[in-house]
């Protein structure tokens, strides 16, 4: 039997050496592999090649002897011999760079991209030396601005198409394309359009020389002065690898790295330019100094006073109302280090077991850890990705550069159960908006008869896949207007009928999957151990844990608000008032809250409602791992050092556990970590010293691949079983009737875009404008990071309020009148927009950005967290 593997390959000689390549492998990839490097300016190995530059021609011997060919276009074959060094090729070469330089002004001196320039560097090494061209050179207007964030000095673009197929292919968002003929060809937007992507930063990455420039970083500094660490972005769960560089203790760029199985080297704006608000060039964006109350102020104070002050109102709210009247809510912005350290504060030694990393617009933990995971490549290589989990582009937007990929390219087919159409709906085989709180009945739907041409043509995707081998499930709230409950019994009825699929959380902060790791839920400990399994092991080890399930953040401000059972409030790197769903509950819990503390590093409203403010290290400012939403531990490094009376989140815990008569044991990152490897089941299931050393860039996945669990050792963690299927039993149970009868019709598969279906004709609401409210969030809001970010701050648009044309028609509005929504909460008014994709009882309302009459996050406003949905009246304004 011939060898599967070496059937995959191909012999061919470069430069006289013989050599293996993959089949269907690129020269220019193959050779570089092999230590050989062929320059380049239009080849990016994550895009398909054009071969436009010819900067890459080798020679490749064939019948007619050697011919000079683009090595980024031909592939390897068998026998082939391909010769990279000659004269032949050299006088390629300089031809080549004798060309582009033409019309490239060589203003290197004054150019950002001087000092790592492909085109410097390449004609420096393969140029010609001299030019023949004496003639005046093509000249432009200089830069012109093609978005907020992006310059472009066109006389300096060399047309390698590197920036226009990534718009097009990577982000799909053609927005820049050629204009203009021969010597006046240009890099161009489309009239009245500017280039404004999410993704837009890429560009400038790519661009090998220094044509697009991006304006947070022109002529900040030169890549001689800078300095960079390599590290992992956590301004979102995607967790995208990237090098921070700095310059004189101030962060200039971000630079997206190639991680295989996460970022592709991509990054979104939001991510690459959310370093300005770590430098907080403001005074007023950063905390920097420990604050106290006095009065109705806020005044700068000293760690000791702060500490004092702190532990004093803890402990006399403990003396009140027991531990159990503490809660803490937050911890998602931490390092996994950090979120331990706080676990341990709260649920040891202050006692209460009402910790919550997640702001109410999360999904259960038990959920999340009781079915099994999937990774990014999982998704991005699977057969079928069913999207629970709403437009992932303005949440995890890298996530949704890889799973469009999957779907553009891949085979990989789209379904999609929402809310609302997304940005991959058009690439969609079947995309189902249903109401709120009818996702797990039309997930149901999908396994009976008939059903609305969405869910036949779902069902005939699924039809190759019924024991679920091959498909991966996303889940996360589409929805922060309704509870999980809608999307938890979705997944839950997925997993029962697709018993082989895998689950994929969309959870969006950037390290709510580490911090629920770590034990900040309600019920849980740290590595997946609930309350009830571990309190032998964690009382030996930690010397007590709390009697009872604490309250989650919803509950903790619901307490607060109604004035009753909540001592002292603790909120980590979080803002309620913005980042909670019922805003006004979030707002009226902390005014009402007898005593706070708030760890934080920037100004918010949340802080001004505190009596300490400690204030804490941020991103790039602290050193530790974070997890990511597939469960990858990474490292983050420390690029700066932060202000003088700035401290770790590790620190802030250690010291007030001092002050509060108790030690945590936990001197610094490395020693909080190394506990908790050999505590936490999870993380010891793979083993600490893997995880300690971290040496791969790419991290290490809890449960996957080399580092699957292993039964636990019962020496190690006596009393404590496999911490893999917390919850097993409870979601079992509460997995929804679903019916087994399928009638899966194997016929033609539909084509992509082929099963989009209208909104469900539902019942004419009872009244007009009687509607429930869809909320979701999107990329630019107004966030304490883009707030403190000004390039990001600019690109916060007012909210719109989406309804269909029918449901418009009813309540006597037209596209673009001025529409109030009323909900029990309150109101706020927005200009309507008609949207074909919005079901004709909802109405959607973008999460955190300002209305037209001025509310800051219009839509938190309205939302009623204390019912399942949100009911609002839409009517229009005289
Ligand atoms: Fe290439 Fe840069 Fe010109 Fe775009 S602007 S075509 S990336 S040289
Ligand atoms: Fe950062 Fe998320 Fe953007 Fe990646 S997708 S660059 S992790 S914000
Ligand atoms: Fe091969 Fe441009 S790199 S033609």
């Amino acid at each position: 039997m011939a060898d599967e593997s070496n059937e995959q390959l191909v012999n061919f000689t470069l430069d006289g050496v013989e050599m293996t390549a993959q089949k269907g492998e690129l020269i220019i990839a193959a050779a570089e592999r092999a230590g050989t490097y062929i320059p380049r300016f239009c080849y990016h190995p994550r895009m398909a090649p054009v071969g436009v530059c010819r900067m890459c021609l080798v020679e490749v011997v064939g019948p007619r002897g050697a011919t000079l060919s683009p090595s980024c276009f031909l592939t390897v074959t068998e026998g082939m011999e391909v010769i990279t060094k000659s004269e032949k090729v050299k006088k390629a070469q300089d031809g080549v760079l004798e060309l582009l330089l033409t019309n490239h002004p060589l203003d290197c001196p004054v150019c950002d991209k001087g000092g790592e320039c492909p085109l410097q560097d390449q004609t420096l090494a393969y140029g010609p030396g001299e030019s023949r061209f004496v003639e005046e050179k093509r000249h432009f207007e200089k830069p012109i601005p093609i978005s907020e964030l992006v310059l472009l000095d066109r006389e300096r673009c060399i047309q390698c198409s590197r920036c226009t197929r990534f718009a097009d292919e990577v982000a799909g968002e053609a927005l820049i394309d050629f204009a203009g003929r021969g010597e006046r060809v240009e890099v161009a937007t489309f009239p009245g359009e500017p280039f404004s992507s999410y993704f837009s930063g890429n560009t400038v990455q790519i661009c090998p020389v220094g044509a697009l420039t991006a304006k947070p970083y022109r002529f900040a500094a030169r890549p001689w002065d800078l300095d960079q660490v390599e590290s992992t972005c956590t301004t979102c769960s995607v967790g995208c690898k990237v090098a921070v560089q700095s310059s004189g203790n101030r962060l200039t760029r971000l630079v997206g790295l190639d991680a295989d199985p996460v970022n592709h080297g991509w990054l979104c704006d939001k991510g690459r330019f959310g370093f300005e608000g770590v430098n907080g060039d403001d005074g007023d964006v950063r905390v920097t100094q420990p604050l106290i109350r006095q009065g109705d102020k806020l005044i700068p104070t000293t760690w000791s006073e702060a500490l004092a002050t702190a532990a004093a109102g803890i402990a006399s709210a403990i003396r009140v109302g027991g531990a159990e009247s503490i809660s803490v809510i937050g911890g998602a912005q931490m390092t996994n280090e950090g979120a331990y350290a706080w676990t341990k504060l709260a649920k040891s030694v202050i006692g209460t077991d009402s910790v919550d990393a997640q702001l109410g617009d999360g999904i259960s933990p038990e959920l999340i850890f009781s079915l099994p995971g999937a990774t990014i490549d999982e998704a991005a290589r699977a057969r079928v990705v069913i999207n629970l989990a709403g437009d992932i582009r303005e949440t995890l937007p890298v996530l949704h550069l890889r799973l469009r990929k999957a779907v553009r390219d891949g085979g990989t087919r789209l379904i999609e159960v929402g809310n609302i159409a997304t940005s991959l709906t058009s690439l969609s085989s079947a995309s189902i908006v249903v109401t709120p709180g009818s996702e797990a009945d039309s997930v149901a739907e999908l396994f009976k008869k008939g059903g609305s041409d969405g869910v036949k043509a779902a069902r005939k995707v699924l039809a190759d896949y019924k024991d679920g081998e091959g498909v991966v499930v996303l889940v996360g709230r589409g929805s922060l207007a309704s509870d999980a409950a809608g999307v938890e019994r979705a997944a839950m009825t997925l997993a029962d009928a697709l018993p082989k699929a895998k689950f994929l959380f969309a959870l969006r902060r950037a390290n709510v999957r580490g911090a629920l790791e770590m034990g900040m839920s309600p019920g849980l400990l740290p590595g997946r151990v609930s309350l009830e399994e571990g309190r032998t092991f964690f009382t030996k080890n930690w010397s007590t844990v709390p009697e009872n399930k604490g309250r989650t953040s919803a509950q903790t401000l619901s307490a607060l608000a109604a004035g009753s059972g909540v001592g002292a409030l603790i909120v980590l790197g979080a803002d309620p008032v913005s980042d909670f769903p019922d805003s006004e509950l979030a707002r009226t819990a902390l005014k009402q809250a007898a005593f706070s503390v708030v760890v934080g590093g920037h100004h918010s409203e949340t802080l001004s409602f505190a009596d300490v403010v400690f204030p804490a290290a941020i991103a790039h400012e602290r050193s530790g791992t974070t997890m990511n939403l597939e469960g990858r531990i990474t490292k983050v490094a420390q690029k700066l050092v932060p202000p003088p009376e700035v401290w770790s989140d590790v620190a802030i815990a250690v010291e007030l556990a001092i002050e509060l008569g108790a030690e945590l044991d936990l001197s610094d990152t490395q020693e909080a970590f190394a506990e908790i490897a050999a505590l936490a089941p999870s993380i010891a299931e793979i083993g600490a010293e893997k995880v300690g050393a971290l040496s791969g860039l790419d991290g290490v996945v809890l449960g996957h691949g080399e580092v699957a669990p292993t039964p636990l050792d019962p020496m190690a963690f006596p009393g404590l079983t496999s911490a893999d299927h917390l919850g097993s039993a409870a979601f079992s149970g509460a997995v929804a009737n679903v019916a087994t009868e399928t009638d899966f019709d194997l016929s033609e598969r539909p084509e992509p875009g082929a099963g989009i279906v209208r909104p469900i004709a539902l019942p004419e609401s009872p009244q007009p404008g009687s509607l429930l409210l869809v909320t979701q969030r999107s990329l630019y809001d107004n966030g304490a990071l883009v707030s403190a970010s000004p390039s990001l701050a600019r690109l916060v648009e007012v909210a719109d309020a989406r309804l269909h044309p029918q449901t418009l028609s009813e309540i006597g509005a037209g596209d673009g009148a001025r529409v109030r929504i009323q909900s029990a909460k309150g109101s706020a008014t927005f200009i309507a927009k008609s949207d074909e994709s919005v079901d004709l009882r909802a109405v959607v309302v973008d999460f955190n950005r300002p209305s037209v009459d001025g509310v800051a996050n219009g839509a938190g406003r309205l939302i009623d967290a204390s019912g399942a949905h949100t009911p609002v009246r839409v009517e229009v304004v005289a």
